[in-house]
């Protein structure tokens, strides 16, 4: 089966080449100047991009479908969250299988490899979450290496549940760094949040804002600051997820410019929502937006340093960190947001957000004149393919490359709402923004998975990814 896509301007995160791209079967086979090759004559399938951008699939490497959290599960499984991540231009995700307290590595790999297996939309792989640090979990995690696991995530949050101590995570640091894996910090102090939390509910603040007020910046730099201390203790590769502090991004910058292998990421959410402006609602509206980290005030300008920090490369990476619950029943959980009616504590942590990544950062990023195209490729495909593993199969577009490939139409005009996306949950985070630039055809492995506004592929279409270890060292 031969694909040509002609016509289009060709981006990745070096090059904006005006170029046609040969796929055969599942592959980039060759990339040429328009009108310098015949190889429209016995193409099966001519996809005319003219006047738009191809550009590589999306990679996403922070998703949570499925999730138990706080007596629910994330509103998306594995069908209807990669089929809603393929409609936003994202062929490959990066999903978190968890190893609760008293359970082994393997055994809750397992449980989230089989819940993927044969339900994916596109191509996805695997990180583990650590909640357990013993000896029999560490050694575990030889085994997890050899099926493709090569980053395992901490939790400084969350006490009681996936919570781990300094003692722990600088046991699994140090095992990361005998075996040249990554570790992927939820830098919250945890145990200072929950004594914040508690003092809020005496005081009677049970409103979704407490969520966020509870959990000052300072809770998040000074975990940040310490996960780095810890990492330089143990020669381990760091990397800090959802970032929303300007000061937790600074104590990444400044290990950066010391030479530490230090990595942060942040998501849509931190970039275009507030306080001011959604968590602050009226009501029960703002626990539209409860996440951890959580959302911030825009006066204290943590969406401007965030934006800037991308520019500048002291972030690498936007995830999404989806993990939606509804605001009225799930068809199959029941209650979920609404748990936390009159007590912010028990409001589910998450939003969602993986239909929306790519198109928004083009958004709010290349129209708003903060990044160029080259980085918005970069931070949303190549980067997250590099430390994570899967690159040069995955984040680019390259002779030998995976064919996962998006015809993005830049002039677009729209607007965001729930009644247009496919993610399986009852509200968008981004309702009635306006927005420029829509992705109108996907492909996955040369497979044309959306076409003319109709999703043609089918639940299985995406394969597991065995991933190894990051190919970036600073
Ligand atoms: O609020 C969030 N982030 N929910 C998902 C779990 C996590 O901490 O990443
Ligand atoms: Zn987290
Ligand atoms: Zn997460």
């Amino acid at each position: 089966m031969k694909t040509l896509i002609s016509g289009g301007t060709v981006i990745t995160a070096i090059d904006i080449t005006a170029a046609d791209v040969l796929i055969e079967d599942e592959t980039v086979v060759a990339i040429a100047a328009p009108g310098s090759h015949s190889w429209g004559d016995d193409a099966d399938k001519v996809i005319d991009a003219t006047g738009k951008y191809v550009v590589p699939g999306g990679v996403d490497p922070h998703t949570h479908m499925e999730l138990p959290f706080g007596g629910t599960f994330a509103s998306d499984n594995f069908e209807s969250g990669t089929r809603a991540a393929a409609w936003g231009g994202t062929t490959t995700i990066v999903d978190f299988a968890v190893q609760t307290k008293g359970e082994s590595l393997l055994g809750g790999f397992d449980v989230w490899m089989a819940k993927a297996e044969g339900e994916c939309a596109i191509d996805y792989g695997f990180h583990m979450i650590a909640g357990d640090i013993n000896d029999e979990s560490l050694a575990e995690m030889d085994t997890l290496i050899e099926r493709g696991v090569t980053s395992f995530k901490l939790f400084m949050a969350y006490p009681g549940v996936l919570y781990s101590d300094d003692g722990a995570i600088l046991r699994a640091m140090q095992k990361a760094a005998q075996t040249g894996t990554l570790i992927m910090m939820h830098a919250e102090n945890g145990m200072a949040i929950d004594v914040l939390r508690a003092q809020a509910l005496e005081r009677g603040e049970t409103d979704p804002v407490h969520h966020s007020i509870t959990r000052p910046a300072i809770t998040e730099s000074e975990a940040v600051h310490r996960a780095i201390k810890l990492a330089e203790l143990a020669g381990a590769h760091l990397y800090i997820v959802h970032m929303s502090a300007k000061e937790g991004v600074a104590e990444v910058a400044d290990a950066r410019d010391k030479g530490l292998p230090v990595f942060g990421e942040t998501c849509p959410q931190y970039l275009f929502l507030s306080i001011e402006d959604h968590l602050d609602a009226p009501g029960f509206e703002g626990a539209k937006y409860v996440c951890s980290t959580p959302i911030r005030a825009k006066a204290e300008g943590h969406q401007d340093a965030l934006w800037m920090y991308l520019a500048t490369n002291d972030l690498q990476v936007v995830s999404t960190d989806h993990c939606p619950f509804c605001m009225d029943d799930h068809h199959v959980y029941g209650t979920q947001k609404k748990l936390g009616l009159g007590d912010f504590t028990a409001i589910p942590n998450g939003l969602p957000g993986v239909e929306d990544r790519f198109q928004l950062i083009y958004h709010g990023g290349v129209v708003g004149g903060r990044i160029d195209l080259n980085r918005w490729i970069e931070l949303c495909a190549t980067a997250p393919a590099k430390l994570f593993g899967l690159y040069p199969k995955k984040g680019t577009i390259a002779v030998g490359s995976d064919a996962d490939i998006v015809v993005f139409d830049p002039g677009v005009s729209w607007t965001k709402s729930v009644d247009q996306h496919h993610m399986d949950v009852d509200y968008s985070a981004y309702e009635g923004m306006e927005v420029k630039g829509k992705v109108e055809t996907v492909l996955l492995r040369g497979k044309v998975i959306i076409e003319d506004d109709q999703y043609l592929g089918s639940k299985g279409d995406g394969a597991y990814l065995p991933r190894e270890r990051m190919s970036v060292h600073h």
